[in-house]
């Protein structure tokens, strides 16, 4: 009697791992809120200062990513910004010490387009440099970069301990960096900052400054302003996340560099404005895998192993978003729901004593 009874427990607890994947819940988990994989596509492309860190950049964010729950796909084509088709696969864009002007016109106004549909936006480190004669891009960045002392160890200060890009760094975090200064505080563009550098720890060859105060270095944008007027059938505009941490290779292999970067994008992606998520217009619909099935000798097993191969098969490629992906995510969210059904019609069955276990 007791066996069964622990048998019962087990399949009861693989069976609500099994459904917690697939619908949202109360735990606030990024990963477990997502219904597909979203997709990020990563910008590089520079005609101004270039960074020798990019390769960097790209190696980490590639062994990174499945921690994370996240594609990317890299580009240095400023062709990439014309078409919205393309850009309506992905959930965010990310901007990393792309400099110059990244976006030409049409390139703008796809970018916003994209906003408007409930895009997300990150920028990193020298993404502020360039696009000064751009209002949309300024205020969906926030600043512009003015000028910065040369590199030297400085103490960034935590101004927010809950946001997730900042809650696991330090107080206060010291490192060798180049500390940006902006053309204006990006307050004024409805910026929360959550990380700034005490102007004291370092040497700032008297520069005077219009960046504000606290000195602003990580914040974010909920939502910028060019994601208004949304379009017709946007659920939100999108988020906006930048920080300009990130100069040099050793900070791209440091691990509270990469919690602090990967926890910024997450938490853009987290908006719930895009199709990862089951909304909005943009974003990406290919399926997530399935956790692991139930064991095999529980009820719901011939359930799980029919829906198994189909949806176990990872989907690959950018290519026709939907269709195919769309039948594989049904094929989840189906064995989800009917595992949890056959467990609580189960319960209850126990419960009312409708199954007697001997
Ligand atoms: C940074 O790493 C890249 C290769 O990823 C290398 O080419 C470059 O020289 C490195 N920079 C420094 C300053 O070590
Ligand atoms: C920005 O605007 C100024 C003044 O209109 C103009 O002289 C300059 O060429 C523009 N820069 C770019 C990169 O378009
Ligand atoms: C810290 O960030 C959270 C979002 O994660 C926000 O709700 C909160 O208002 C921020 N706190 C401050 C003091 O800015
Ligand atoms: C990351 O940087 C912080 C601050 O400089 C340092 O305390 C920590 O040891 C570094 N971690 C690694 C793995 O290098
Ligand atoms: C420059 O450094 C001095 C001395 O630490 C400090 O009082 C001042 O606020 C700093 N100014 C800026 C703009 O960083």
């Amino acid at each position: 009697m007791t066996f069964i009874q622990l048998i019962l427990l087990i399949f009861l607890f693989l069976t609500r791992r099994v459904s917690s994947s697939n619908q949202l819940n109360l735990v606030g988990d990024y990963k477990l809120m997502s219904i597909n994989i979203p997709k990020v596509l990563v910008y590089t492309y520079t005609d101004g200062f270039r960074h020798d860190s990019i390769p960097t950049a790209i190696s980490m964010l590639n062994q990174e990513k499945d921690n994370w729950g996240v594609k990317f796909d890299f580009t240095e084509d400023r062709n990439a910004f014309r078409d919205d088709n393309y850009l309506k696969q992905y959930d965010a864009l990310m901007f990393i010490h792309a400099t110059g002007e990244v976006l030409d016109q049409q390139g703008q106004e796809a970018f916003q387009r994209y906003l408007q549909s409930g895009g997300n936006f990150i920028g990193v480190h020298a993404a502020v440099c360039g696009m000064y004669n751009s209002s949309v891009y300024k205020s969906t960045i926030g600043a512009l970069f003015e000028w910065h002392p040369v590199i030297q160890e400085a103490t960034f200060k935590r101004e927010n301990t809950t946001h997730p890009a900042t809650a696991n760094v330090p107080d206060n975090w010291r490192f060798a960096e180049e500390v940006y200064y902006f053309t204006s505080d990006p307050r004024e563009n409805g910026a929360v900052v959550i990380l700034s550098v005490d102007e004291s720890s370092y040497n700032n060859e008297s520069y005077s400054s219009n960046s504000g105060h606290p000195h602003p270095i990580a914040w974010y944008i909920d939502p910028p302003k060019p994601s208004q007027p949304l379009q017709a059938g946007a659920v939100k505009g999108g988020r906006s996340f930048y920080t300009a941490l990130g100069h040099s290779n050793e900070t791209w292999q440091n691990e509270t560099f990469i919690n602090h970067v990967f926890s910024g994008l997450t938490w853009a992606l987290d908006g719930a404005s895009t199709r990862s998520y089951g909304s909005g217009l943009v974003g990406s619909e290919e399926a997530r895998p399935p956790p692991p099935s139930p064991p095999p000798s529980s009820p719901a097993s011939s359930v799980s192993s029919l829906s198994d191969p189909s949806s176990s098969v990872p989907v690959a490629g950018p290519t026709l978003p939907g269709h195919a992906l769309q039948v594989t995510s049904d094929g989840v969210g189906m064995l989800g729901s009917t595992t949890v059904g056959v467990a609580l019609c189960f319960l209850f069955g126990v419960l009312t004593g409708y199954y007697v276990i001997a």
